[in-house]
């Protein structure tokens, strides 16, 4: 018998530079079609996969479900296209809603009128149909309704994943500066890492880079913390369904390697202790008040992330300073290991007076930030001290 083939649209949502890394960890999941766009990766599958998508995918921002798309001259048939499409499938009568948009190059002049057009249009309907309407909830809707408008054309998503999935569920302290989950999850899968070795982070701050490494050597679901999901409040949610995908994680219980966070700030170590107890991942993440200089690689080799501050968020006195330390410290004493570092200061990064073996541009929110990864080898390597970042 030939399997039926379900060839619903999604499309997933991320930060700038992270497309490729997301597109490899759709087609893992066993997505189709997957092409790249700028900041998403759209994708074809069934409806396991969006639930799969949701719950597995470490570099998603969200997931959005195309509903629709359509063409419209005017008001009239925009409202029209939304009135047919059938809400009540997904949205109660007695259920919350709120519809967003996003406008390229349309006469809407901003998406608060297309979405209010919207909304109407679902909520008219609701009340041919039932004699009563859903209500409109901002914060927390049951559906959200997402529209995509370039131009006359637009597309009708739902938002399946209500919260941003970088919101993980292990964060009970936040760091002032804290690096956001789905960026630290892309560095550490752009690192080429995969637990084969200690994973260090020197400046760790409330430890977002190493619980997101030890949940990826221990293949815990980038869900697993998290209690909600936006398609939780669909009508058309299958909780048996769900609950298979989620039974369905393989999770490791032990590894032969460990993670150790150092920061010289006693309550940031704090707030890692706190997240790292959280995500119950105190017996493979070790945390020290340390300045990174007197840090020491228990055994080599090792794979070393860092965000150091940028001066951005948090005050300091010579940010210079700071990274020539963090260099010198990694030169004399972390010799066999990889290194990698995330900043937006190319002047500051330059002091680290190491040369960099590749480099990555990414986005840490609006920052543009560069990863430079550093190969640490013992004694003297020819070009070891040139600065080759820019053209210095
Ligand atoms: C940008 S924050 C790191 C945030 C962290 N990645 C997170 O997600 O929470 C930089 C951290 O470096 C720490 N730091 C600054 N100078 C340091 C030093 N000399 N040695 C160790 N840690 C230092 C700060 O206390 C701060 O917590």
């Amino acid at each position: 018998m030939i399997e039926k083939q379900h060839k619903e649209h999604f499309l997933a949502k991320t930060f700038a530079g992270l497309e490729e890394v997301l597109l490899q960890e759709l087609e893992a999941l066993g997505a189709h079609n997957c092409q790249q766009h700028s900041r998403s990766v759209s994708f074809e599958g069934d409806l396991p996969l969006l639930y799969k998508a949701n719950y597995f995918c470490r570099t998603a921002l969200r997931i959005l479900w195309e509903m629709d798309s359509f063409t419209f001259r005017d008001n009239n048939q925009f409202y029209d296209a939304i009135y047919k499409f059938p809400a009540e499938k997904y949205l109660s009568k007695d259920g919350t809603l709120a519809v967003s948009a996003s406008l390229t190059e349309s006469d809407f002049k901003t998406p608060l009128f297309p979405s209010v057009l919207a909304k109407d249009a679902i909520c008219d309907r609701f009340r041919s149909i039932y004699n009563e309407r859903p209500s409109v909830d901002k914060e927390e809707p049951d559906v959200q309704f997402h529209l995509h408008i370039y131009r006359n054309s637009c597309t009708l998503y739902l938002d399946s994943s209500g919260e941003s999935l970088h919101k993980r569920g292990y964060k009970v302290s936040g760091h002032p500066a804290q690096i956001n989950e789905v960026l630290a999850a892309a560095m550490i899968k752009l690192s080429g890492w995969h637990g084969e070795c200690d994973f260090i982070d020197n400046m760790c701050g409330g430890g977002t880079l190493l619980i997101e490494a030890a949940m990826q050597a221990l293949n815990i679901p980038a869900g697993y913390y998290r209690h909600h999901w936006g398609f939780f409040n669909w009508k058309n949610f299958d909780r048996r369904l769900w609950n298979k995908i989620t039974d369905s994680a393989d999770i490791k219980e032990d590894v032969n390697i460990n993670f150790y966070g150092y920061d010289i700030s006693g309550r940031y170590l704090g707030m890692a202790k706190a997240n790292v107890q959280e995500a119950e991942l105190q017996d493979f993440i070790f945390l020290e008040k340390s300045d990174m200089a007197d840090t020491r690689p228990e055994r080599t080799p090792a794979l070393i992330m860092i965000n150091p501050p940028y001066g951005e968020r948090l005050e300091v006195e010579d940010l210079k300073v700071l990274y020539k330390k963090i260099g010198d410290t990694w030169k004399q004493y972390f010799s066999g290991c990889t290194a990698f570092i995330i900043s937006s200061d190319i002047e500051a990064l330059k002091s680290i007076g190491l040369r960099p073996s590749r480099r990555f541009k990414l986005f840490n929110g609006p920052l543009e930030c560069l990863m430079l990864k550093f190969d640490l080898y013992a004694g003297k390597k020819s070009g070891y001290r040139e600065q080759v970042i820019g053209n210095s």
